[in-house]
């Protein structure tokens, strides 16, 4: 372990949901580039979901990334085995009997995870979230949160469609997976945007984050409605792609007579977005590396850091929107 840590307490300050560790570093080796060799690189456990889709892909391949020893890191990185919850509890708690300086989570399930954050906080070595919340959500036990804001994203989805049928219309939800701590935000954000209007949902049922579970799901939602949906919100691209092949299967016109929003912003959700297939697409935008730097640096030299990291994206409401951006997406 390079960095010798004191904690002092975490403080907790109510006004500006900060927390502040008390830290004493007695070696310059937090991360900041300035270590002379690799034994004064500091060591991040980072406990990882792994293959998932193109978000994941990006998210991950951005962390590693940014973490590189030239940046004074050594970063383990620890996917999940078959997005399983136990690999994940079981890398994190050798990451603890390791004694690695920092451990970055991005959790499978939401809950769970109380034992584990425990034992990090006895070990002293602070946790921080990465994109998926946990439950109960007790900022006292991690150091912050980094991701876009979920709530606020989906609101923005069902913004648009509130605005896109001002008389209603029949829709369905394709949810990720049961658990995940980012399905219930997206949930409670298009809510509060729908809630009042003449949308009706029609049935809402995990897809499982998948374009193959998207498109079957979709097929089967569609004939159960005699082809009467509008609207389909997708709470991730690869799910909207899928829906977008069952809605042409079933001898609908994607955007004409069924229009398809989802969240990400991935590559292929964008292409299909400037080609019709897709409505609307929110970026979720996975490239959040250099914040995660950031804050690992500034938690490490004992620097105050806000409870929760909203990391900004942005909204793509027509087929121009994407074309302008296409050329230079990094994900
Ligand atoms: O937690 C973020 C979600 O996980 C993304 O929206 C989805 O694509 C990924 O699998």
């Amino acid at each position: 372990m390079s960095v010798q840590r004191r904690f002092t307490k975490f403080l907790g300050l109510a006004a500006v949901g900060a927390l502040t560790v008390g830290l004493a570093a007695c070696s310059s080796s937090g991360g900041s580039g300035d270590n002379a060799d690799a034994g004064d690189l500091t060591t991040v456990g980072f406990v990882a979901v792994g293959p998932e889709g193109a978000w994941r892909e990006a998210n991950e391949k951005n962390i590693q990334e940014t973490f590189t020893e030239d940046a004074g890191f050594e970063l383990k990185y620890a996917p999940a085995t078959n997005l399983d919850q136990k690999s994940q509890i079981d890398a994190f708690t050798s990451f603890v009997d390791e004694g690695v300086d920092v451990i970055l989570l991005s959790a499978t399930e939401a809950s769970g995870w109380e034992d584990s954050l425990a034992r990090a906080q006895e070990a002293e070595i602070p946790v921080i979230l990465l994109d998926r919340g946990i439950d109960p959500d007790d900022p006292s036990l991690y150091i912050t949160r980094i991701a876009p804001d979920n709530v606020e994203v989906a609101s923005a989805v069902g913004d648009w469609a509130v605005e896109q049928f001002p008389d209603g219309g029949n829709y369905i939800t394709l949810e990720g997976p049961a658990g995940v701590g980012v399905v219930n935000e997206r949930n409670e954000g298009w809510d509060s945007a729908v809630d009042g209007s003449d949308l009706v949902e029609v049935a809402a049922q995990t897809a499982n984050w998948s374009a193959e579970e998207g498109k079957s799901v979709t097929e089967t939602l569609l004939k159960a409605n005699n082809n009467n949906i509008q609207l389909i919100f997708a709470q991730n691209d690869e799910m909207g792609l899928g829906a977008a092949q069952a809605v042409e299967e079933a001898g609908l016109t994607p955007g004409v007579d069924v229009k398809i929003a989802t969240i990400d912003g991935t590559l292929a959700a964008m292409e299909a977005l400037a080609d019709g297939q897709l409505s609307f697409v929110h970026e979720y935008n996975p490239l959040f590396g250099e914040t995660a730097l950031d804050v690992v640096n500034k938690t490490l030299a004992g620097e105050s850091v806000e409870s929760y990291i909203i990391v900004p994206s942005e909204a793509f409401d027509s087929a121009e929107a994407a074309q302008a951006v296409l050329a230079d997406r990094q994900y």
